[in-house]
């Protein structure tokens, strides 16, 4: 794992889109696996400045609550038209959000899991962090083997979603998300959090001991994992003049050195 610090939510996010477009034109093709949510919007209105030709790519977002339709304002499917996909040259049948409404939900976790590997995998894997340390809607004990499924919403993340849905009893109690192991075989993922709020949390899933209370630990055994912060989510680290260092030196970062 490596850590790198911005040195506010702008720059932060700024990283992360770079990071995605160089994938982009590296591979035109790429897979990308997606994250809705606060800290994404800024990556996604820069995306959307980019000038990147998206025609080839194919996404897999990490979740969708249950019984909401993409129509919903609240559904992450209508979320990643809005934030990203109808500004960009991407083909909408290459874009996939679980089915929250599918009839059968343990068919949709299967059929998704199905879909990711008939394109051979995710190339690169956006992440955010909830505040119990989810990534996805991993919520804690999520089993560090585990594939995409319905998942129980924490009263913490509830919480920290009330606001988009009018009060903690609008949100929905359930979700489709990938599994822990879903995202660990990503060939290289990166995990973006902003703000004071996310100090704590951030500290925990990057310096903390492994454990599936706080599912981004298992980030720490993923082969490729860059996790991008700002000076605030940055502020509980312990080894914050190291991961400057290799910032200011490592030759990978050159390129990414002039924002
Ligand atoms: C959303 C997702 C979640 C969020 C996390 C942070 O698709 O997978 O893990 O990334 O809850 O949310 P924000 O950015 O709103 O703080």
């Amino acid at each position: 794992m490596e850590v790198i610090i911005r040195p506010d939510a702008e720059a932060a996010s700024d990283l992360v889109a770079r990071i995605i477009a160089a994938e982009i034109r590296a591979k035109p093709s790429c897979v990308l696996g997606l994250a809705t949510g606060r800290t994404m919007d800024r990556v996604y209105q820069r995306l959307r400045t980019m000038q990147l030709d998206f025609s080839r790519c194919r996404t897999f977002n990490l979740d969708e609550y249950v019984g909401l339709p993409p129509s919903d304002p609240h559904s992450y499917r209508a979320y990643m038209n809005n934030a990203l996909f109808r500004h960009v040259n991407i083909d909408l049948a290459n874009t996939h959000v679980p089915d929250g409404m599918a009839k059968n939900l343990d068919a949709e976790c299967r059929r998704y899991e199905a879909e990711i590997e008939h394109v051979g995998g995710i190339d690169l894997q956006i992440l955010g962090i909830g505040k119990t340390g989810h990534i996805g809607f991993n919520e804690p004990l999520s089993a560090f083997r585990s594939r995409t499924r319905v998942k129980a919403l924490s009263p913490t993340t509830t919480a920290q979603n009330a606001a988009f849905f009018g009060g903690a009893e609008n949100v929905p109690r359930r979700a489709i998300t990938m599994g822990v192991g879903t995202i660990m075989d990503c060939r290289r993922c990166v995990l973006l959090a902003t703000g004071d709020s996310k100090a704590e949390i951030v500290a925990k899933a990057v310096e903390g001991p492994i454990t599936s209370m706080i599912s981004a630990t298992a980030l720490q055994l993923q082969r490729r994992c860059v996790v991008v912060v700002d000076e605030e989510a940055a502020a509980r680290l312990t080894q914050q003049e190291y991961y400057r260092w290799i910032f200011e030196n490592e030759p990978e970062w050159e390129p990414f050195r002039d924002s």
